[in-house]
C-alpha cells in the first residue's frame, strides 16, 4: 500500500468535534420543531431551542475556520491506489457538504433574526444577521427552507458516513487519514 498522508491534527479534531455537533443538531432540531408544532412550550422546549441556536451558530463559525484551513493548508492527496473516479466523487461530496454546512446555519440565523428570536440564555443574544429585516412571515419561510436544507444535509451525511465505513471495513487507509 502506498504511504497514507493524514490530515493535520487540528483539522482532525475540528472534523470530529463538528461531526458530534451536527449529529446532535439534526435530532434536536426535529424534536424542538415537533414540540413547537404540537404547541408544547416550557423549559425543555426553550432549552432545546437555545442549545440548537448556540450550537448551530458555533458550527457556522467553525466552518469559517475549516474553510480557512482548506484554503491555507489544503487536504492531503489521496493515495494513487484510489481510482480517479472515486477521488472525484469524494471531492464533489465534500464540496456539497461544505456548502450545506454554510447555507443551513445561515438560513437558521437569518430566520431567528427576522422572527426575531436571538436570545440564547439570560443576557446572552446572538448578533442579528446584517441586512435581514424583522418580518414574521419572512422568518416562517426562512425556517421552512432551513428545514429542507437540514434534511438534504442529513441525506448527504448518511452517504458520507456510509463511504467512510466502507473504507474502514476495506482497510484501504482512507479512513485512517481522519482518525
Ligand atoms: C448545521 C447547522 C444546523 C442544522 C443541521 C440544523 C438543523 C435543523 C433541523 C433538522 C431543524 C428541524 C426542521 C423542521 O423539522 O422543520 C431545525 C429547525 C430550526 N433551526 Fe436549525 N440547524 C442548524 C443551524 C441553525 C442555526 C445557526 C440556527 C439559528 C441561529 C437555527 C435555528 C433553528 C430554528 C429556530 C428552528 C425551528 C424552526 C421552526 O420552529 O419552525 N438552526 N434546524
Amino acid at each position: 500500500m502506498s504511504q497514507i498522508q493524514k490530515y493535520p491534527i487540528g483539522w482532525r479534531v475540528l472534523h470530529w468535534l463538528m461531526a458530534v455537533m451536527v449529529l446532535t443538531l439534526l435530532p434536536v432540531g426535529l424534536w424542538m420543531a415537533s414540540r413547537a408544532e404540537a404547541n408544547i412550550w416550557g423549559s425543555l422546549t426553550n432549552t432545546l431551542y437555545s442549545s440548537h441556536k448556540a450550537l448551530g451558530f458555533t458550527v457556522l463559525l467553525l466552518m469559517l475556520v475549516r474553510i480557512g484551513l482548506k484554503i491555507r493548508v489544503g487536504a492531503p492527496p489521496y493515495p494513487s491506489t484510489l481510482p480517479r473516479s472515486l477521488q472525484i466523487a469524494a471531492k464533489s461530496l465534500h464540496h456539497c457538504l461544505y456548502l450545506l454546512l454554510i447555507i443551513t446555519p445561515m438560513l437558521g440565523w437569518a430566520g431567528v433574526t427576522a422572527y426575531p428570536a436571538l436570545i440564547i440564555v439570560g443576557d446572552f443574544y446572538l448578533p442579528a444577521m446584517p441586512g435581514v429585516p424583522e418580518d414574521a412571515a419572512l422568518a416562517e419561510r426562512l425556517f421552512a427552507i432551513h428545514g429542507v436544507f437540514a434534511l438534504m444535509l442529513a441525506v448527504l451525511l448518511a452517504g458520507h458516513i456510509a463511504a467512510a465505513l466502507r473504507h474502514m471495513l476495506r482497510g484501504d487507509g482512507i479512513f485512517r487519514r481522519m482518525l
